[in-house]
């Protein structure tokens, strides 16, 4: 058993410690927001903040993230930032399939609630590790910009 907190909460995985991040939160913890796209760390869908730092889930053995702090797309909705962020991209129409949506707003959510992201270059440069094969990415920068200071 690993013991972790995911979303502010004290959550135990039943996963075997050498199968993936990602897995364990999906099949033991029934977080489906977070997605399943490469498994090879290319393309951001996967994406967490364990720790204070963004990781590619599929990437983490889940016997590694004992007695961490994770955060996934299911803790932003309650999270001012998180919700502008999400509304934000439901206004400007960023999301098509929306396979790759999860992993964008986490990505810019940390970055901007850690100053990482200040403009729009900083912006760009955050999510050069997040795919999408939908949009052409102008609108999803376009969402993000809105939740920019
Ligand atoms: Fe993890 Fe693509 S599924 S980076
Ligand atoms: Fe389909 Fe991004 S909206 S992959």
């Amino acid at each position: 058993m690993i013991k972790l907190s995911v979303n502010g909460e004290r959550r135990t995985l039943e996963a075997d410690p050498r199968s993936i991040l990602l897995n364990a939160l999906r099949e033991d913890l029934g977080l489906t927001g977070t997605k399943y796209g490469c498994g090879e760390g290319e393309c951001g869908a996967c994406t967490v903040v364990v720790d204070g730092s963004t990781v590619c889930s599929c990437l983490v053995l889940a016997g590694s993230v004992e007695g961490c702090e994770i955060t996934t797309i299911e803790g932003l909705v309650e999270d001012p930032l998180g919700a502008s962020l999400i509304d934000s991209f439901a206004h400007e129409g960023a999301v098509q399939c929306g396979f790759c949506i999860p992993g964008f707003i986490v990505q810019g959510w940390h970055g901007i609630a850690s100053g990482e992201i200040i403009d729009d270059q900083s912006l760009r440069h955050a999510l050069g590790g997040n795919l999408c094969r939908c949009t052409g990415y102008t609108k999803i920068v376009a969402a993000m910009e809105k939740s920019l200071a």
